[in-house]
């Protein structure tokens, strides 16, 4: 990986199984035991706003019994001995990144963590549950809700982001389907203004003939295996 001094990387659910946190699809995927349009869109949240915090609850309560693996460590060691421009974009909404010390991060479709008035914009960090109705701190609204991108809307940091992707010279895709724009149009764009783009997944995706190269495998052997030959 000569000449490579800006990286992106763009992580998905898969970094995060073998923390035991679910994937959304295939056996075993959130997206099987729950219809996304009933936890996972505006009009849920409108139509039965206790269904939908309660499943943000619940998930919010499981990061308790989750550590990070051998993959967001890497990541968090790429992070802080990495002498040149750096971003891991991160669809999951889980906090295993940041626990295991990462820090030039961003979360696209939101936090568990964190709680977003739907009044004002105010996004700040939550513990515990949160109730519909809970008031804003900031304008007073009784509008908050989880800070979760749900499907038709806007990720977050979107400038930021198309940004960095257009001007890295290497971008890479971890444990990510390739399911969900914008995050699978990444590599296509990046590949455009001339990066190179590896690929590192348990199973081929819907996005693998984008990319130069294609490592299969568990994250938590090939990303640290990764991040070794970027700083030797
Ligand atoms: N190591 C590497 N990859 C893995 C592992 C593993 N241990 N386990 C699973 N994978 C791969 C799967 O093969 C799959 O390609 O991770 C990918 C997970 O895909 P999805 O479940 O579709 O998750 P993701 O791509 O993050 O989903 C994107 O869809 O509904 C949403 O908003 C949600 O952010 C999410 C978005």
């Amino acid at each position: 990986m000569r000449g490579v001094s800006n990286i992106v990387v763009l992580t998905g659910a898969g970094i995060s199984a073998e923390s035991g946190v679910p994937t959304f699809r295939g056996p075993g995927g959130l997206w099987e035991g729950h219809r996304l349009e009933d936890v996972c869109t505006p009009e849920a949240l409108a139509d039965d706003p206790v269904l939908v915090h309660r499943f943000y609850d619940e998930r919010r309560a499981a990061l308790e019994s989750v550590a990070p693996n051998a993959a967001h460590v890497a990541l968090a060691r790429l992070d802080r001995d990495w002498p040149g421009e750096l971003l891991i974009i991160t669809q999951n909404v889980d906090d295993l990144h940041e626990r295991a010390g990462a820090r030039r991060m961003l979360h696209m479709h939101g936090e568990l963590k964190s709680s977003l008035c739907a009044a004002c914009g105010d996004r700040r960090a939550l513990a515990g549950m949160l109730p519909p109705g809970a008031v804003c701190d900031v304008c007073s609204a009784a509008a908050l809700r989880p800070d979760i991108v749900f499907f038709g809307e806007m990720p977050h940091d979107m400038e930021r982001i198309e940004a960095a992707v257009a001007n890295c010279d290497l971008f890479v895709s971890i444990g990510t389907s390739g399911a969900v724009y914008p995050a699978a149009g990444f590599v296509r764009t990046a590949r455009y203004y001339g990066a190179r783009t590896l690929e590192l997944n348990l199973d081929p995706t819907a996005g693998s003939i984008f990319f130069d190269e294609t490592r299969q495998g568990a994250a938590g052997v090939l990303v640290p295996q990764w991040v070794e030959e970027m700083l030797a």
